[in-house]
């Protein structure tokens, strides 16, 4: 059966800082993960392999190392933070308390100003859900609000349990589809 290698991006900057959203270089852990991640999917001896990225650099870089071809998905980019976009957490929540009050309430229907909920990402993502179920060996190198979606329409869960999933970083999560449900390991990989 055929594989869907899922793994968020390596750790960027602003995941060091905590900052939302956007475009980011990768941490110098970050970087080590590339390497190991490009040494990892050379030791599963693919032969067809197919890598997804968002086209968000902290994505691509994350895939640089890998020898297979690649697509780049507009579908795949993180959540949209809107105006909160390279705010930290702590920032929104000072300067802007009814904003993430309301998150906290309801985080799969919260949308950010001028930005996407989870329920918005979720409609986005259709399309990348017909293209997987297509798709033969493939490396999907997304963010975390995209890791939850994917491992959601996988593992079959609720809509909203996606925000609150957890997807660690510096993990690369095997998901081989059955019959009847869906296989998952998780291989963390020593950065
Ligand atoms: O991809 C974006 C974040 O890692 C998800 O953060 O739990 O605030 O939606 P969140």
């Amino acid at each position: 059966p055929r594989t869907i290698y899922l793994t968020r991006h390596g750790e960027s900057e602003k995941n060091v800082q905590q900052r939302i959203g956007g475009n980011a270089p990768l941490s110098e852990a970050g970087k080590v993960y590339a390497e190991a991640l490009a040494e990892y999917i050379e030791n599963e001896k693919l032969s067809d392999l197919i890598v997804w990225t968002s086209q968000r650099q902290q994505t691509i870089d994350t895939a640089a190392k890998v020898y297979a071809p690649k697509e780049q998905w507009k579908a795949l980019n993180g959540i949209n933070a809107g105006i909160f976009e390279g705010l930290t957490y702590r920032e929104v929540a000072e300067r802007y308390p009814e904003e993430f009050a309301a998150r906290d309430r309801s985080k799969y229907y919260y949308r950010y100003p001028s930005g996407e909920s989870y329920h918005d990402l979720i409609a986005r993502f259709e399309p990348v859900i017909m293209e997987l179920e297509r798709a033969e060996n493939l490396l999907v190198i997304c963010h975390q609000a995209v890791a939850r979606c994917i491992l959601a329409y996988f593992l079959d869960k609720d809509a909203e349990s996606v925000p609150n999933i957890e997807v660690p970083l510096h993990t690369v999560i095997k998901l081989t589809p059955m019959a009847y449900g869906c296989m998952m390991e998780s291989i963390p990989l020593s950065v």
